[in-house]
C-alpha cells in the first residue's frame, strides 16, 4: 500500500439481506463510504412470515455478483484497485455465510489482495466510529432480530458482555408478536406502527428478570402472556390490537431502558479509569421511535451522549464490514484463505488480531 488510505469491499450475507459496500479509511476516525448497497429479501420471505434458510442462501448466491458489479460501478472502482476483500464470517446462517465468505476467498485470491473475515457483531458494535461523531469507549445496547446484547466497547477487540437475553432476541419478541396479531411482515415496524393509537397502560405484560441485579433479558415468555390476554378478549377490535401492541412494547422498552441503566452504572462504578461518553443503541429495533426516545431520556439522565446511527447503518449492510474488516486489516490481520464460517462467535471471544479460529 502506498497511500496512508486504504479501500476495503466488504460483504454481508448472514441472514436475510445480501449487502455490499466500499470504504475508504486511513484509522478509526476516518471512514469514507464509496458505495452501499442493500438487497433485502424481505418479500421472498415474507409468505413464511420469518427468514427460511434455504431461501436465503440461494437468494445470496442469485444477487451478490450482481450487487458486487453495482458496488464498484457507484465507486468507479475496479477490483484491482481494492486494497482488501472483508465478508461476515459469523455469526449468522451457515448457507449464507458460505456464500459470502466463500466469494470473498475468490475474489481475494484472484485479485492477490488480503482476506479479512468479520465477526457480524463487531461490525454492528464499530459502526458509530463511522457514522457518528463517536470515540472509544463506549457502551452498546445491539438490538435486533437475532440479537440483544450490552456491551462495553473499549476499543478494536476489546469488547466486555455486560448482558444478553437468555432466549428470545427482542426482534424476535416483536416479530412473533406481529405475527400472532396478523400485523405484518417484518414485525417490528409492523407492531409499532399499531401500537401508534394504542394505550400502553391497558395491559400488563411481564417485564421479566426486571428485579435481578444482572444486565441480562428475557422475551420468550412474552408471547405467551400475548396469548393468554388475547383468548380473555377475542374477538379483537382495532383498539384492542393497538392497545395489546402498545402494552406490549412498553414492556419490551421497560426491560430494555432498565437493564441499560444498570450497564452504564455498572460500567462507572466497574471501570472507573474509562471516560465512557456515549451511549449507543444499533441493530433493526433501534428504528423504533419510541425505544430511541427512552433511550435517549435514559442517557440524559446518565450525563451521557445517545447515538443512534442511521437507520440504513442500524441494520444489516456491508459498510459496517468493510469497516470493521479495514481496521483490522490497518492493525495487520490478514486471515488465510482456509478460514471456516464461524456461524456461532460470540464478541468476547474476538481476538485483536484475526479470531475466526479460536
Ligand atoms: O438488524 P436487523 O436488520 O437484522 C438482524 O436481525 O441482524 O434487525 C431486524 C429486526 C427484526 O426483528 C425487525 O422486526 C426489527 O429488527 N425491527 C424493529 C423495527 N424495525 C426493525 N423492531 C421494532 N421496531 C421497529 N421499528
Ligand atoms: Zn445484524
Amino acid at each position: 500500500m502506498t497511500t496512508d488510505h486504504i479501500t476495503v469491499l466488504g460483504i454481508e450475507s448472514s441472514c436475510d439481506e445480501t449487502a455490499v459496500s466500499i470504504v475508504k479509511l486511513e484509522n478509526e476516525k476516518s471512514g469514507e463510504i464509496l458505495s452501499n448497497v442493500v438487497f433485502s429479501q424481505i418479500d421472498e420471505h415474507m409468505p413464511y412470515g420469518g427468514v427460511v434458510p434455504e431461501i436465503a442462501s440461494r437468494s445470496h448466491i442469485e444477487n451478490l455478483s450482481p450487487l458486487i458489479d453495482r458496488a464498484l460501478d457507484e465507486a468507479s472502482f475496479k477490483l484491482q484497485d481494492i486494497d482488501g476483500i472483508a465478508a461476515t464470517s459469523g455469526p449468522g446462517l451457515v448457507g449464507g455465510l458460505i456464500v459470502g465468505l466463500t466469494t470473498a476467498k475468490g475474489i481475494a485470491l484472484g485479485a492477490g489482495i488480503p482476506l479479512i473475515g468479520v465477526n457480524h457483531l463487531e461490525g454492528h458494535a464499530l459502526t458509530p466510529l463511522l457514522t457518528n461523531e463517536v470515540s472509544f469507549p463506549y457502551i452498546l445496547l445491539l438490538i435486533s432480530g437475532g440479537h440483544t446484547q450490552l456491551i462495553l466497547v473499549k476499543s478494536l477487540g476489546k469488547y466486555i458482555q455486560l448482558g444478553t437475553t437468555l432466549d428470545d432476541a427482542v426482534g424476535e419478541a416483536f416479530d412473533k408478536a406481529a405475527k400472532f396479531l396478523d400485523l405484518g411482515y417484518p414485525g417490528g415496524p409492523a407492531l409499532e406502527k399499531a401500537s401508534e393509537k394504542g394505550s400502553s397502560n391497558r395491559f400488563n405484560f411481564p417485564r421479566p428478570l426486571l428485579r435481578s441485579e444482572d444486565c441480562n433479558f428475557s422475551f420468550s415468555g412474552l408471547k405467551t402472556s400475548l396469548i393468554r390476554e388475547v383468548k380473555e378478549i377475542e374477538p379483537l377490535s382495532k383498539k384492542d390490537l393497538a392497545d395489546l401492541s402498545a402494552s406490549y412494547q412498553q414492556a419490551i422498552i421497560e426491560c430494555l431502558t432498565t437493564k441499560s441503566s444498570r450497564a452504564i452504572s455498572r460500567v462507572k462504578k466497574e471501570y472507573k479509569d474509562l471516560d465512557i461518553k456515549y451511549f449507543v443503541a444499533s441493530g433493526g429495533v433501534a428504528s423504533n421511535k419510541a425505544i430511541g426516545k427512552s433511550l435517549n431520556d435514559l442517557a440524559i439522565k446518565n450525563k451521557i451522549k445517545f447515538v443512534a446511527p442511521p437507520i440504513k447503518f442500524c441494520t444489516d449492510n456491508a459498510a459496517m464490514i468493510a469497516w470493521a474488516g479495514g481496521l483490522r486489516l490497518l492493525n495487520g490481520q490478514k486471515d488465510s484463505l482456509e478460514i471456516p464460517v464461524t456461524p456461532r462467535w460470540p464478541l468476547e471471544e474476538m481476538k485483536l488480531n484475526g479470531g475466526n479460529l479460536g
